[in-house]
């Protein structure tokens, strides 16, 4: 592991982010969006997969593509933020991320030999510390059996344990990130891609709370719950409940879930944002499949500080994989979304 810092990498808007006054109705769609860091033309193929924000603000972004890197983004709303690398040896791409003490990161990975091309054998968990000035890193387990690991989600405040989603064995992990130990957790049907799929995809973000695992199915478009027990294992003989569908995205990379219990989803592929909340038709908020607004984005979190609490950030894989309109490609982004009022 080495960590270097920089000095803003490169910028698309030199502008601060001014947040509007609250909004008493529901605010319109597309919602206000701004891009807040992209890297340079230097990087055309960059893919940032997914991200986390530590309780200072900063925001922890995964890249899948071209190295296995966390870009540390401080005073993301400056309209100049600052980024530090920290890189994980043995490994070329990165996916998910999660608290699972303060200050204290879980992420998953591997070596690629191309766009959700894992090669086998080579997957791999680490955690990364962010308490001491220089972030330092620790192997948690290499895991040869799994396939593609994804999403990755902290089972509850008590537990060293974490939830892994395996897009390639259609499967979620309950790895123990203090002995290494894994196990298979879930296991259902749902979470199997579609056999007539172009990119077979199915689970791939995770998310716990209240007792149940919820996971998105990519190839559905879906999002479906579980009842898991404290240990994190699903709770026997009882089936996923499907609680939405996207009307409009076709696919659908990691989910959000709000203080209402609505669902944004980055939906990759379709370049949109759209989010459900399991009754009325989904609404896409930002977005289209003919716009690099947030051109193959993969995830998205929840501003923690005072000052971006409304703020959702998305990060973007550049459409690398499904150039807009069959040809646009861009640089890896982060886009910051008002939500005030919606
Ligand atoms: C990616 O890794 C290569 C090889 O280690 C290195 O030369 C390059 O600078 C890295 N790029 C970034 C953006 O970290
Ligand atoms: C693929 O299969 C799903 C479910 O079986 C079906 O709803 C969908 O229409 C199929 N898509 C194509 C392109 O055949
Ligand atoms: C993609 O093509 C459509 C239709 O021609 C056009 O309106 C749109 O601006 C194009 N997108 C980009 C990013 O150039």
């Amino acid at each position: 592991m080495y960590a270097s810092m920089l000095t803003l990498l490169a910028l698309a808007s030199k502008t601060a982010f001014a947040l509007p006054a609250p909004a008493e109705q529901t605010a319109g769609v597309p919602l206000p969006a701004h891009t807040i860091f992209q890297l340079d033309d230097t990087l055309p193929n960059s893919w940032f997969e997914n991200i986390a924000v530590r309780r200072n603000g900063d925001l922890l972004v995964t890249m899948l593509m071209p190295n296995a890197s966390i870009y540390s983004i401080s005073e993301p709303l400056s309209g100049s933020p600052k980024a530090s690398i920290t890189n994980i040896d043995g490994a070329n791409g990165l996916l998910g991320i999660t608290e699972i003490s303060p200050d204290v990161f879980i992420v998953a990975g591997g070596q690629f030999s191309g766009i959700a091309e894992p090669v086998p054998g080579t997957m791999a968990v680490w955690e990364v510390d962010f308490r001491k000035e220089e972030p330092t890193t620790r192997l948690v387990a290499k895991m040869p059996e799994a396939g593609l690991l994804n999403g990755v989600a902290t089972i509850s405040r008590c537990s060293s344990a974490v939830l892994i989603a395996d897009t390639g064995m259609s499967r979620v992990w309950r790895v123990d990130t203090v002995t290494g130990a894994y196990e298979i957790a879930v296991e259902v049907p749902e979470m199997l891609p579609l056999a007539n799929a172009t990119l077979q995809l199915g689970v791939n973000g995770v998310d716990v709370r209240d007792g149940y695992l919820y996971f998105d199915n990519s190839n559905r478009a879906s999002i479906f719950r579980l009842p898991i027990d404290k240990r994190g294992m699903a709770v026997e003989g009882v089936e996923p409940e499907l609680l939405t569908k996207l009307t409009h995205g076709k696919n659908m990379d990691d989910f959000l879930i709000d203080e209402e219990g609505r669902f944004w989803a980055a939906t990759n592929s379709d370049n949109t944002v759209e989010v459900a909340d399991g009754n009325s038709p989904s609404v896409v908020v930002l977005g289209s499949p003919s716009e690099l607004t947030v051109a193959g984005d993969t995830a998205l979190a929840f501003g923690r500080t005072k000052a971006d609490k409304n703020i959702i950030y998305v990060v973007t894989g550049g459409a690398v994989a499904n150039p807009v309109n069959g040809t646009l490609t861009e640089p890896a982004k982060v886009v910051a979304i008002d939500r005030t009022g919606f």
